[in-house]
């Protein structure tokens, strides 16, 4: 008889960053306050949103959203999650398990994605398992830093091999996103990139794409 391999559950210990994300997220610019609301907006039914942090998107859902079922498992944030969960105008429900260790029960209309794919370590499985939990015709909402090119992109990479996934929460910042969103099925109807720093802040986070993406119907 052959045993089978059962991988460990996925943990996420990130107490750095868990203690300097609570102050980054409270002084975000009014520019990507916008780009959450606009990733969130005219969302219904029941959201996964995929990362929550402190659950700064919360208080942005609207009104027709049903249910939001929020994974974190980096239970510092999680717990400051649930008290976001607690104020939120919408039913909101946090897991501590890490998006690769989830199971939905049903189906979802949509998943929402905000600075989450750079963290977690094999974006491309994330995304095919995201892909799966969506009804057909869902959405995939998403916010997420991207790789630039020139200059800037070398920077990326370099800070990815040295400091910046230790300091940062396993945060990379050198990533195609929007092309492993296409290669894990999706279809995006639009997507768009935002310069979030002038061209001379030394910080390797500068390029954002939101867009929506559906699972084929
Ligand atoms: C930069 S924060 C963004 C938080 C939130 N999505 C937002 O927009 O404010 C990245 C989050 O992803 C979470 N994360 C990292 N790895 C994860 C995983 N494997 N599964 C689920 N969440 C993860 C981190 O704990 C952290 O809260």
């Amino acid at each position: 008889m052959t045993a089978s391999y059962q991988r460990p559950p996925v943990t996420v210990d990130n107490p750095f960053f868990a203690r300097i994300w609570p102050t980054v997220a409270a002084h975000e610019t009014d520019q990507i306050r916008a780009l959450r609301r606009e990733n969130l907006a005219d969302l219904s039914g029941r959201v996964l949103e995929v990362g929550a942090g402190i659950g700064t998107n919360f208080p942005l859902y609207p009104d027709a959203v049903t249910q939001v079922v929020a994974v974190e498992p980096e239970r510092r944030l999680a717990v400051r999650a649930r008290d976001a969960a607690a104020d939120a105008r919408v039913p909101v429900v946090v897991s501590d398990t890490a998006v690769e260790d989830f199971s939905a029960a049903e189906p979802f209309d949509a998943v929402v994605c905000s600075l989450v794919l750079c963290s977690v370590s094999d974006p491309d499985s994330v995304l095919r398992q995201v892909f799966s939990w969506l009804r057909p015709g869902g959405e995939l909402r998403y916010l997420e830093h991207v790789a630039s090119s020139g200059i800037r992109g070398r920077f990326q990479r370099l800070a990815d091999a040295t400091v910046w996934p230790k300091l940062a929460g396993n945060c990379h910042t050198h990533r195609h996103t929007g092309e492993s969103i296409r290669a894990a099925g999706f279809e995006v109807d639009h997507a768009r990139i935002e310069q979030a720093l002038p061209v001379w802040v030394p910080l390797p986070v500068s390029e954002f794409v939101l867009g929506q993406a559906k699972r084929p119907a």
